[in-house]
């Protein structure tokens, strides 16, 4: 039997989604969809043979809906997080799991009172081949210890509403989860360095932005954030270690040769660079709903991940280098 999954929000990654499970994986079908864009979303619900919900809390409630998938403006995202718990359902929540560390802790605390672990985190990084090789090379000691982590995340252009602040809050925040579970450690020290603003940054936005940051066992991590580049997506890193280093290479890639000169094309957005990546991450998902378990990135990843950026954020604003102080993993999450 199908799982019968509610999609919030029925943007840009929320049709992604849609279209995915729908049309490309195994084991789930969409039932239910829900956007405030209620024109957008009934054309939506026509197209994908879904029923539209007026109402995003009527969708998490229904009984036609088993799991639900949280895609809507971030903002948005602890409310309906919230209202999936307490109606016992797993639920699938875009990233940044909330806006703040305090509203991702209020979601750990229902979950816990819940006694069930019914929440993943849309961090598809950790899904991607690339990242997942790097882990694998780290772990078997190919490289010996990693000591330094350089990595660039460029975005074409942003959204018209971007903020200097969701730079770090809702695109660096990949970066800060990601190098936390390729490390295995958490963070102990941000600082924020804001060089030249680029012309093509509109009103305040600061941008290109430069993350710094160290793990407790001292190594150093630095992100570059630039989502003005104007050329394309694109994402890099290089771990480097005491015998060696790993790059990330992008993926399929076919590399021109013509005219005295070698070519390959940029990604033009996430969609098409991370395309893989968001097949298994969702394909993982439904298999691990349909076993009732769940084992992708939980509450908690969500919260270190926020809570980072918020102290990142803080670091930007004071032109301070911050400490970051340990948190304790509750055992429900960490044993
Ligand atoms: P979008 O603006 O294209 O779509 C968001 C949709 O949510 C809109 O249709 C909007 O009308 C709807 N919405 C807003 N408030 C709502 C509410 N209260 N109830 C129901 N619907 C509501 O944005 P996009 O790019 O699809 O991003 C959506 C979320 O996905 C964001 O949180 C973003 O951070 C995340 N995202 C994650 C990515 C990843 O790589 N994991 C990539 C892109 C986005």
């Amino acid at each position: 039997m199908d799982l019968k999954v509610g999609v919030i929000g029925t943007g840009f990654i929320g049709r992604e989604h849609i279209k995915r499970i729908n049309n490309k994986l195994s084991g789930a079908q969409v039932t239910a969809v829900n956007d405030i864009n209620v024109e957008a979303a009934k054309s939506i619900a026509e197209k994908f043979n879904s029923k539209f919900y007026n109402s995003a809390v009527d969708l998490i409630n229904s009984d036609e809906v088993e799991a639900i998938i949280v895609a809507s403006w971030d903002p948005t995202h602890a409310e309906f997080v919230l209202e999936s718990i307490k109606a016992g359902k797993y639920v699938f929540c875009e990233k940044p799991l909330a806006t703040s560390a305090e509203e991702t802790l209020m979601i750990i605390d229902e979950e816990i009172k819940f006694g069930k672990k019914l929440v993943q985190v849309g961090f598809m990084r950790r899904y991607d081949r690339g990242y997942r090789e790097i882990k694998n090379e780290i772990e078997n000691k190919e490289i010996g210890a990693p000591l330094i982590i350089h990595s660039i995340h460029r975005n074409k252009v942003p959204e018209p509403q971007f903020t200097t602040e969701m730079s770090i809050k809702n695109s660096v925040i990949h970066e800060i989860d990601l190098y936390r579970w390729l490390l295995g450690e958490d963070y102990k020290i941000a600082q924020v360095v804001i060089p030249k603003t680029s012309k093509n940054a509109e009103g305040e936005l600061l941008d290109p932005q430069i993350v710094l940051l160290e793990t407790e066992s001292g190594v150093r991590i630095d992100v570059e954030s630039f989502v003005n580049c104007q050329y394309g997506y694109d994402v890099r890193c290089e771990v480097v270690g005491e015998e060696g280093t790993l790059t990330l290479a992008d993926p399929h890639q076919t590399i021109k040769r013509k005219k005295g000169k070698k070519s390959h094309p940029i990604f033009p957005d996430w969609s098409d660079r991370f395309s893989e990546a968001y097949d298994i991450e969702l394909q993982e998902w439904i298999n691990d709903v349909k076993k009732d378990e769940m084992n992708g990135p939980s509450s908690w990843d969500g919260y270190m991940a926020s809570y980072t950026a918020d102290l990142c954020s803080q670091a930007r604003i004071k032109n301070e280098i911050i400490e970051i102080p340990t948190q304790k993993c509750p055992d429900f999450y960490c044993k």
